[in-house]
């Protein structure tokens, strides 16, 4: 049977209601379509009984704390923002490892939760997970590919109770729910974005210099991208951005020898984001995003396009 929104946001509000009952929750609002839809549902289902906290954790795309606060005012969302991002660089600080570094981004994530819910009195944390989420974080007797932050992440004593409305639904369901509960299109319709944010796409050690540098590579590569689809040079493919490789390459810059970081372009067609295609993205647009990141990152020497399916490859570098 066809996915039908009104009839899921009818019944998920009356389950969010159900399952918190006369209690308080804290959501999260991470700007994603997920997280975005999670919160409008639970604000039409308890209003009066819940907090919702953007957590800004330094690993955000570029400008986004302005962007989401911006637009939860012009929602009439009544939004708490929290400055985390001293702190969850200070505990990335060493780390390499891509597991390590997604359980310390979720277990920071979720202490904050709980302080914040402390001092509004909740009981519940109402997340956007969705099934892709925890398919592959191991649901259901599967191998775990990556722990995402909101399943695999959470600490095994976590002390708020979870309610997860979304947990049943693909991500172009998501969408249509957002579509089904008024959302603007540049939210329902905005390409997905993993949980610990930047922290995936600065391979290894996260720096904040390493962080700046990816902000302004993907939001080069997003613009560009989004400027071809509009001139009808392309389809816009499910999910486009940069990441940053650790290690450095030689190169030139004038007539010296430079030795500067390797930036990956990738871009994926995907209907879930279970598996994915690279994306056939026109030559123009790629030299375009490569000239400009080598201009405008004068940290960064070389840029390469990923070319690799998923699988074998994920859609993110970790
Ligand atoms: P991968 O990299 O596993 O990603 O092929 C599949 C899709 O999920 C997004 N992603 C995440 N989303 N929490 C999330 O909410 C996470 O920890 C996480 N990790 C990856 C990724 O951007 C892609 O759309």
């Amino acid at each position: 049977m066809a996915f039908n929104p009104e009839k899921f946001i009818t019944e998920a509000t009356e389950a969010i209601r159900k399952k918190i009952g006369k209690e308080k929750a804290i959501t999260a609002l991470s700007g994603g379509v997920d997280s975005f839809v999670a919160a409008t549902l639970a604000a039409k289902a308890i209003p009066g009984q819940l907090r919702i906290v953007y957590v800004d954790n330094g690993l955000m795309r570029k400008d986004e704390t302005k962007r989401v606060s911006e637009t939860a005012r012009a929602l009439g969302v009544d939004l708490k923002v929290v400055d985390a991002r001293k702190r969850f660089l200070d505990a990335l600080k060493g780390v390499s490892e891509p597991e390590a570094k997604r359980k310390i981004i979720g277990e920071a994530f979720v202490r904050i939760f709980e302080e914040e819910a402390k001092g509004h009195g909740s009981t519940f944390l109402i997340q956007g997970t969705i099934a892709p989420d925890w398919i592959e974080s191991g649901g259901m007797g599967r191998d775990t590919i990556k722990s995402h932050h909101n399943v695999g992440g959470l600490p095994e004593k976590m002390r708020l109770k979870l309610c997860e409305p979304l947990r049943e639904l693909y991500k172009h369901e998501v969408r249509m729910v957002g579509k089904g509960l008024g959302l603007p299109e540049a939210i329902y319709q905005r390409q997905p974005f993993p949980g610990p944010g930047l922290g995936v796409r600065v391979v290894g050690e996260v720096t904040e210099e390493k962080v700046a540098i990816v902000q302004d590579a993907c939001d080069i590569t997003e613009s560009e991208i989004d400027a071809a689809v509009k001139a009808g040079k392309m389809e816009r493919p499910w999910q486009y951005f940069a990441a940053l490789l650790p290690s450095k390459t030689v190169g030139v810059r004038g007539d010296e020898r430079a030795y500067q970081y390797t930036v990956i372009v990738r871009a994926v067609r995907s209907l879930d984001g279970m598996t994915a295609n690279f994306s056939h993205i026109p030559q123009d647009v790629l030299e375009k995003i490569s000239t400009r990141i080598t201009n405008e990152i004068r940290t960064v020497g070389r840029v390469v396009y990923d070319i690799t399916n998923k699988p074998p490859g994920t859609i993110e570098m970790e």
